[in-house]
């Protein structure tokens, strides 16, 4: 058991909090979805609410409340330019709601030219690192082995074919669905040598793992990477994206207003410097100081002994989980190697619709799990083995309506306060549904594909009123 699980559950809001269960009773929430969104760190409330009673114009007032914001603003930005180690002289990092705004921007602003105007991405990505890309350039998926690992020899080849008209490779830095940690360093030694730049979609790495963007004139560095906050412990909606400055120096901003010009007549734009061009409007400065906050708690924990304490916890849940007849695991399942991986573990009950199971964890033992294809689809569907035929029928019945027998997955994904005690209740939890010891009588809305018991009837308004 490792020794600071205690220590890290204290370091976190709203854990103790008790919710209702089918059987009218009430039990202390589970959340093992933690890829999903990640509850507050004490020391990010706190910091947000100290904030607040400062709280400002940024950038454009004169008073000591706003320089003092601007101050902390840009602090902030400082703090998560230097977490991933970017070089300040080459780097710039700008802010945004999340992963997939500043993927999105990264997409809207990057200089494709008509001899390079492909990108590389994976069959692996979540759809926030491929659609925004399927916008603007070619898109070539490299794919996965049979495990879902990434096919680096089908990543070499299309660089052979492919190399010189290359703009870009788009990779995520671990994947949300299996956890795989792809070898990022190694992959943009390749993207360099044929020129191309790499983006690292870091949303799933940068809770888990120091991310280490590398000196700019290292072939193994990583040019781009984005993250989001509410993964990492600060859910006030801020994202980042820290990159190479002159990408951005001379493109045209993706949003246009306030905040990130020099001078504007009627029939000209003067924009300003990279970040505030790229930043329009009024920042979210409360979610800045929010991921400024968990930064610092991470960083003064130590990325290294996160990673420790998440390896023990996915090592036991795979042990665990890999002793449950009818419970089938996918992706790496070998628990030696979980230092080696993020954890999400993702699997499905024999005989029971991933919605079914999804449900039952959250009415009948108060834990919170994700079930589906979770954005995506293309891998999902990979490791799920569903051919072209199959993959359209199912199209087909979603696009009428139903969604009922939607393929996917039931996902458990740890943070760092969860616990060996989570992995048992999940266990225990599982080994009843398989054995059908569960009370509710579930029904199916063939729209969303969600069960809900009979006789589920809960008043929202007891567990939070705006007034
Ligand atoms: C790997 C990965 N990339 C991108 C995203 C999108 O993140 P956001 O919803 O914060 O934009 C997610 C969200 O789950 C993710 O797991």
């Amino acid at each position: 058991m490792p020794i600071a699980t205690q220590t890290y559950r204290n370091l976190f809001a709203g854990l103790d909090v008790s919710v209702p269960l089918l059987d009218g009773s009430r039990c202390v929430y589970t959340n093992l979805d933690n890829a999903a969104s990640t509850p507050p760190l004490r020391a990010v409330e706190e910091a947000v609410s100290a904030f607040m009673q400062y709280y400002s114009s940024v950038h454009r007032g004169t008073g000591f409340k706003s320089q003092l914001c601007t101050h902390i603003f840009e602090e902030a930005r400082r703090m998560t330019a230097a977490f991933v180690g970017a070089d300040p002289q080459v780097h710039t990092c700008m802010f945004g709601k999340n992963t997939t705004e500043m993927i999105n921007r990264l997409a809207l602003c990057y200089p494709f030219s008509a001899g390079r105007g492909v990108v590389l991405v994976s069959t692996m990505e979540h759809h926030s690192n491929d659609l925004p890309w399927r916008g603007v350039a070619k898109v070539l998926h490299c794919g996965v082995l049979p495990d879902g690992r990434l096919d680096e020899a089908h990543f070499d080849s299309l660089l052979r074919e492919w190399g010189s008209r290359v703009a870009l490779v788009a990779v995520s830095g671990a994947s949300n669905v299996t956890g795989y940690i792809n070898p990022v360093h190694r992959l943009a030694e390749k993207a360099h040598a044929v020129g191309a730049r790499i983006l690292v979609d870091c949303a799933q790495l940068a809770p888990h793992r120091k991310v280490e963007m590398g000196a700019p004139d290292d072939p193994a560095c990583l040019d781009y990477i984005v993250l989001s906050a509410h993964k990492m412990y600060a859910p006030y909606g801020c994202g980042a994206l820290v990159g190479r400055r002159d990408t951005f120096e001379n493109a045209a901003p993706d949003h246009r207003g306030g905040g990130q010009v020099e001078f504007v007549t009627e029939e000209e734009v003067a924009w300003t410097n990279p970040p505030e061009r790229d930043e329009a409007g009024s920042p979210n400065t409360a979610g800045a100081v929010a991921l400024g906050a968990a930064i610092a708690q991470l960083s003064a924990l130590g990325m290294d002994a996160v990673a420790a304490h998440e390896a023990e916890l996915t090592a036991y849940a795979l042990e665990r989980l890999a002793r449950v007849p009818g419970l089938q695991l996918y992706g790496d399942t070998n628990p030696a190697n979980a230092a080696s991986r993020v954890g999400v573990l993702p699997m499905r009950v024999e005989g029971v619709s991933h919605f079914l199971v999804g449900a039952i964890l959250g009415y009948e033992f108060g834990i919170g799990v994700r079930s589906g294809c979770f954005c995506a689809h293309p891998y999902l569907l990979r490791l799920l083995g569903v051919g072209e035929e199959q993959a359209r029928r199912v199209r087909g019945e979603i696009l009428s309506g139903n969604r009922a027998d939607m393929p996917g997955l039931v996902r458990a994904s740890f943070g760092l306060y969860n616990s060996f005690e989570d992995v048992d209740r999940l266990v225990e939890a599982l080994q009843r549904i398989l054995r059908g010891d569960y009370r509710g009588v579930y029904r199916q809305d063939r729209a969303t594909g969600e069960f809900k018991p009979e006789g589920w009837n809960v008043d929202y308004g007891e567990y939070f009123r705006f007034i």
